[in-house]
């Protein structure tokens, strides 16, 4: 059976991700998303709120499931008898790095394999990070992310807007 795991900081989901997702629900028998909880990175979302709108966005997809991880993603790979990292491509600019980790997610672990997926061409120039600059702004987010995670997104910049004006 073909396990794949698609491990990211997923904050939030966005369509590109959703995009990378249904395409290796179709190619595999089960389709890991691994969302990671300790980030150098400050998130906008907990985990758990990470997890919770990616199970929602991905329940019409009956082969998959999503899980936080901590640690190094092979470890959570053998933990689940995946055998396969999947990762998204946008541009030239994401190879070096998405290489540096294949490669040495590949030293410390010889029977996993990474494998990229080009992502749509629609969400090529689309990040989490970009996103939240926009929400940050007050800018329009819809085109980028699921409406529900859209919502949430705007409830959280306001919330810290608020949160900011009694400090
Ligand atoms: O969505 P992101 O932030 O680009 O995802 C990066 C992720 C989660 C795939 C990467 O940071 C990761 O695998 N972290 C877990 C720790 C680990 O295994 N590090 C060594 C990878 S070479």
């Amino acid at each position: 059976m073909a396990t794949a795991v698609y491990p990211g900081s997923f904050d939030p989901v966005t369509l590109g991700h959703l995009d990378i997702i249904e395409r290796t629900a179709k190619m595999m028998d089960h389709v890991i998303i691994g969302v990671l909880q300790n980030n150098s990175k400050t998130p906008l979302f907990s985990v758990e709120e990470r997890v919770n709108m990616l199970r929602s966005v991905t329940s019409h997809l009956d082969n998959v499931e999503v899980m936080s991880f901590d640690g190094l993603l092979v470890d959570f790979v053998h933990q689940n008898h995946a055998n396969v990292i999947v990762r998204g491509l946008r541009a030239i600019t994401d190879f070096e790095y998405e290489l540096q980790m294949a490669q040495t997610n590949r030293v410390i672990a010889g029977d996993i394999d990474t494998i990229f997926l080009t992502t749509n061409l629609k969400y090529s120039y689309l990040s989490s990070s970009i996103v939240k600059e926009i929400a940050g702004y007050g800018g329009d987010i819809d085109a980028f992310l699921h409406p529900m995670v859209a919502e949430r997104t705007r409830e959280k910049f306001r919330e810290r807007m608020t949160a900011g004006k009694h400090q």
